[in-house]
């Protein structure tokens, strides 16, 4: 769905639309792909978060980030920032780029409830630190979380929802399989080319742009296309909680969504 957020990104939103509420543990997945800056120039300026996780993944360009807690960086192509927002934080998001092409993604991990008010923490990794496995036919796998079934090893670990995270690509007619515990909510993005998705009955073809919900099973096959395919595969424990979100704050309860907005006009999120 095409959307705007932050002072006016022009945006994709793949989950958290009317279509795909949320796939529990995750409340929202944004892409960004633009070569005009006018899409994306304005940026995220300072906005709170609590309740859960932010993780942003670059593809091309560059995102400088501030938060509250008195942290800064910069997220540059084929790196990640894990940003576990928990008590609350306030943070700015900008693009470090007046031209050229940004494409990147930002997906929300919920907490369960015993974590929602723990401490923040920023998790970050550059691109030469993101775990890269190779396979049979070409295959490439970067894992930023999670591990394989060869036993790469992402370098963002104890999340609580043991998130599995790879961006692989596949060259044309090459095979993936990869298990996806049962317990797991998962979703395939297709970043480039398409995939066949191997079903118990028959395939499902997958194109270029979209998101597909994978379930019914513990493993995941896949098949690219002519063309080959680059893609992201998404995996987390469901929480099954009751989930009341509001724009940057999502919590079990609608009273302890108020206490976030309460807390927050009140200045009570991590200060510097
Ligand atoms: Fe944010």
């Amino acid at each position: 769905m095409p959307t705007s957020d932050g002072a006016g990104v022009s945006l994709t939103r793949l989950i958290g639309t009317p279509e795909l509420d949320m796939l529990d543990p995750f409340l929202l997945l944004d892409s960004i792909e633009s070569d005009d800056p006018d899409d994306y120039i304005a940026g995220f300026p300072a906005h709170p978060h609590r309740g859960f996780e932010t993780v942003t993944y670059i593809l091309a360009g560059k995102m400088r980030h501030k938060d509250s807690t008195g942290r800064e960086g910069v997220i540059e192509a084929g790196g990640v920032q894990w940003m576990t927002a928990g008590s609350g934080i306030i943070h700015s998001e900008m693009p470090e780029q007046e031209d050229g092409l940004l494409y990147g993604f930002q997906l929300w991990v919920n907490l369960p409830a015993k974590l929602k008010m723990s401490a923040p923490e920023y998790r970050e990794f550059a691109a030469e630190h993101i775990a890269v496995e190779t396979r049979d036919g070409g295959v490439t796998i970067r894992v930023v979380t999670g591990e394989t079934s060869l036993g790469t090893r992402g370098p963002v670990d104890n999340v609580v929802t043991e998130p599995l995270f790879v961006d692989v690509e596949l060259p044309a007619g090459s095979r993936f399989t990869e298990p996806v515990p049962e317990s797991h909510g998962a979703f395939l993005h297709i970043i480039e080319g398409n995939v066949a998705v191997q079903g118990s009955n028959d395939d499902t073809q997958v194109d270029e742009g979209a998101l597909a919900v994978l379930e019914g099973g513990d493993r995941v096959t896949l098949v690219a296309g002519a063309e080959g395919a680059r893609l992201l595969l998404v995996a987390g424990r469901r929480l099954e909680e009751p989930v009341a979100r509001y724009g940057p704050f999502v919590m079990n309860t609608q009273a302890e969504l108020m206490q976030a907005a309460q807390d927050y006009q009140s200045g009570r999120f991590v200060a510097p």
